[in-house]
């Protein structure tokens, strides 16, 4: 979905740690955005180093960020992985697709890197963030009894899913 004239999506860094740390991303009655935006608050030294972002920019004002980790801790054998440790959006521009423009983006920078998959721990009552990776291909896997549900994007075919219904 193509964006307004003066939104950008810009990657972050240290420099960028004050509006991360200033970006209303709590929703009422879902307090696990408030983990969300304790996260954010604290990424900024981080950011070079071990986790990387990009923020959807309109000017100045910051919108959405991602930030993932390029070598998230995992066992076992995976393939070439991305871990999206936190996407959120400005709660005061809601459902204008920015948070899934954020997520294509890095879906396109893995792919530019060799990445196979893009995962990320989505909590069981975050149902927007559910149907989000749900609209571009997401595979949903449940562990019966868990709080976070594990969904993995495959990048080839997540950017074919979401080229397909218009959103890049
Ligand atoms: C979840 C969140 C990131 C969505 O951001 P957003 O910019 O509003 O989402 P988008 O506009 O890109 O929506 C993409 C899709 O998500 C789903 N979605 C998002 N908000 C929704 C809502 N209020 N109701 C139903 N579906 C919703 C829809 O499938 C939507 O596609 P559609 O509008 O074409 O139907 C945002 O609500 C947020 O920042 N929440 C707090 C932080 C958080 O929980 N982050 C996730 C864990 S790290």
């Amino acid at each position: 979905m193509p964006g307004g004239a003066g939104e950008r999506l810009v990657e972050l860094d240290r420099s960028h740690g004050p509006l991360l740390a200033a970006l209303p991303v709590r929703r009422l009655g879902q307090p696990h955005s408030r983990l969300v935006a304790e996260g954010l608050a604290g990424i900024a030294p981080h950011l070079g180093a071990g986790f990387e972002g990009v923020g959807l920019f309109d000017g100045v004002d910051l919108r959405a960020v991602a930030i993932w980790r390029p070598n998230p801790p995992l066992y076992g054998e995976h393939p070439p992985t991305w871990e999206l440790s936190y996407l959120a959006t400005r709660s005061s521009f809601p459902r204008r697709g920015y948070a899934r423009r954020a997520k294509i983006d890095v879906l396109r920078r893995a792919q530019r890197a060799g990445i196979v998959q893009v995962i990320s721990h989505v909590h069981r009552d975050n149902g927007w963030m559910l149907l989000l990776n749900d609209s571009i291909g997401g595979e949903r896997r449940w562990v019966e009894g868990e709080e976070f549900v594990l969904v993995v994007c495959q990048v080839e075919h997540c950017l074919a899913v979401a080229a397909a219904a218009g959103h890049c």
